[in-house]
């Protein structure tokens, strides 16, 4: 049986959901937990009404690369070219973010990508902390699904939301922490967004020290450094 969670905690803000938003989540944690696999997560996140975001959106936005790659990077919402194409990260930042996974031998498809929200915010808005608890449970279940051996939190939001503190991107990148999932504790690491790298092209070199920690951590896992 589900409890009714009033005040959901992002970071240490307390938020308030509305009656139709408890509803909601509630609908968003059952359709999420009923998920067996991938495809069905997908279909069930396309269905799902109880987000006012995809009333605006073209596409429910779920994934790209390979499930059950070692590595899960997890962005903060579709623009305006992913929600065009149904998938995430293709536009302008998603080129820089091919390049930064190259620098660390890192195809596209070594890897898995999504977003803490499936659909487009309006005028590439950011999700309100409520859009984000409501869809909480999808990406909870997807990362469950997708089994990575680690995730990267791409920017502020998905590290946030999923590492449940208010502290800062720059605070929190390029450290280690875990996450809890379905009882499974999961190493991962905050990195700046190639959004934001972008638009402060000079803050690329810390994007760099902490792209070489991921790679660190891959040759350990594949042997080739002790
Ligand atoms: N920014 C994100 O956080 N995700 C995308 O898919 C594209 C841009």
């Amino acid at each position: 049986m589900h409890v009714r969670d009033k005040s959901p905690q992002l970071g240490k803000t307390k938020y308030a959901l509305s009656p139709t938003d408890q509803d909601a989540l509630l609908n968003a944690r059952e359709s999420a937990h009923d998920s067996v696999t991938l495809k069905d997560l997908q279909q069930r996140i396309s269905d799902f009404t109880g987000c006012n975001l995809k009333s605006t959106a073209l596409s429910t936005v779920f994934s790209d690369g390979t499930p059950g790659s070692r590595v899960m990077l997890i962005g903060e919402a579709p623009g305006r070219e992913e929600d065009e194409q149904g998938l995430p990260f293709v536009g302008r930042s998603g080129q820089l973010l091919n390049k930064m996974l190259a620098s660390i031998n890192l195809q596209r498809t070594d890897v898995y990508l999504s977003n803490i929200v499936p659909w487009r915010p309006p005028g590439n808005r950011a999700p309100t902390p409520i859009e984000i608890e409501i869809c909480r449970p999808f990406i909870e279940r997807h990362i469950e699904l997708a089994h990575p051996k680690f995730l990267v939190l791409l920017g502020g939001s998905s590290a946030k939301t999923l590492l449940k503190t208010s502290n800062g991107i720059m605070s929190l990148r390029g450290k280690w922490r875990s996450i809890e999932i379905a009882g499974r504790l999961i190493p991962a690491i905050p990195l700046l967004h190639p959004a934001y790298l972008l638009r402060q092209p000079s803050q690329k070199r810390l994007a760099w020290q902490d792209l070489l920690k991921i790679k660190k951590n891959l040759d350990i896992e594949d042997g080739s450094q002790t």
